[in-house]
């Protein structure tokens, strides 16, 4: 069956759900349209603002399971991606270009809105907030009396996001940060109440230190040397917000966090989002991942007969909703996995068992009822898919 892998985004219709989020695969027109050979259907730009600073070196380091960064917006003026990033970014492909821009106050950030719209770009995407920006630009800018954006009053971001959203005819859509992770509802409530056309959850969480053991100095620059945390670390806690704002509102989420396989994307659409976002993966492991996540995101539909991503997007909401409905919402009674014919005797259950319930024999799983406590993480862990299944109810 011929799966279709498009999606409606604000009003817009993408050929894909892919993404690629803000960064620096985005940093400039060249390297946008290089990406678009790899076939995403759209792209953001780095945070475009009137005063471009420089970045504070070193700017990336990698940790156990994700990635730190110390950037804040593009180092290219406004001007110069009206001028020539943007033409150059449209190069030989139809990719979306989102533009992501970021004023100090309300008027500027509209202005800048009103600039791109005029060169072309297809959307806007206005930021919240990262993690080490404050405490950079303070750095930079000793003693100056810029407003500092914060994590929990949302009002000032909600005035410049409808300053925004009244300056243009395109979709506008908001992008969280990751420092929302207790009060994402209420920025939701704000964002819909600013007449946001769709919501990117997340940009990074943190901020976050790694340290170069050798001197003791933190691998990034900046005063205390911390950065935003992107990548797969943060992918589970974004992921939960991306099913909180989908609980709440029917505008178009783009789950952003952490991906690096379709199984990811999978789950993010299963959460309610209608496209996905990508910066980290693509730094770490090349552009060629944008194009096997696509990939595999359209196989796992076809294997499974879906026709559309419609046809999963939200699922996780209705599995929570019908825990509800069948009173299933803190069971406790043991479930015991059940082991097939795919166990190749790999021991890894074996090793993880903590209750010491499993035994390979004959180069198979054994789990002993009696002492599987029905943790599931023999099946989480298990590499070979469905060769430990974990019965559930069944679903309506
Ligand atoms: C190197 C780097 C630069 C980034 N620059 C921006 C930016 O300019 N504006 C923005 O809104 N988000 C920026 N982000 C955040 C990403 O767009 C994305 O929201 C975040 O990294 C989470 O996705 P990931 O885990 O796939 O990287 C940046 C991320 C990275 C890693």
């Amino acid at each position: 069956m011929a799966v279709d892998l498009s999606v409606d985004l604000a009003g817009i219709k993408l050929a894909n759900p892919i993404i690629i989020a803000a960064g620096n695969h985005t940093e400039n027109g060249t390297i946008m349209a290089e990406v678009a050979q790899y076939g995403p259907a759209a792209a953001v730009t780095k945070t475009i603002v009137a005063q471009p600073v420089p970045d504070i070196l070193p700017c990336y380091a990698q940790v156990n399971g994700g990635f730190l960064n110390t950037v804040l917006s593009t180092i290219h003026t406004a001007e110069r991606w009206w001028q020539e990033e943007l033409p150059k970014a449209r190069e030989n492909n139809d990719m979306t270009i989102i533009v992501n821009l970021a004023g100090r106050w309300a008027e500027e950030a509209a202005e800048l809105a009103e600039q791109a719209e005029k060169a072309g770009a297809d959307m806007i995407e206005v930021p919240t907030i990262c993690p080490h920006m404050n405490e950079i630009l303070e750095a930079m800018f000793p003693g100056t009396e810029l407003p500092q954006p914060g994590f929990t009053d949302c009002t000032p971001w909600a005035k410049t996001f409808k300053a925004v959203k009244d300056t243009v005819d395109i979709p506008v859509i908001a992008k969280f940060s990751g420092g929302f992770l207790h009060n994402v509802q209420d920025w939701t409530e704000a964002a819909v109440e600013a007449g946001a056309d769709g919501i990117t959850c997340c940009d990074s969480l943190g901020p976050g230190l790694s340290i170069n053991i050798e001197t003791g100095e933190p691998w990034l620059g900046g005063p205390r040397g911390v950065g935003g945390l992107t990548g797969p670390a943060i992918k589970p806690i974004v992921l939960r917000m991306v099913m909180e704002v989908a609980a709440i509102t029917d505008i178009p989420i783009v789950g952003t966090g952490g991906i690096t396989s379709w199984k990811d994307a999978i789950e993010y659409f299963m959460a309610g989002a209608t496209a996905i976002g990508m910066a980290t993966v693509g730094h770490l492991r090349g552009m060629n991942a944008y194009r096997k996540i696509l990939s595999g995101i359209e196989n796992y539909l076809d294997d499974h007969g879906y026709s559309s991503l419609e046809d999963i997007r939200g699922l996780t909401l209705k599995r929570i909703e019908d825990r509800k409905v069948n009173n299933r919402m803190a069971i406790s009674e043991l479930i015991v996995p059940v082991v097939t014919e795919r166990c190749n005797g790999c021991k890894l259950c074996e090793r993880v068992c903590v209750f010491d319930a499993i035994e390979i024999v004959d180069k198979f799983a054994v789990i002993d009822g009696e002492k599987c406590y029905g943790c599931g993480l023999c099946v989480n862990v298990c590499g070979r898919d469905g060769a430990i299944l974990q019965p559930y109810y069944e679903h309506a």
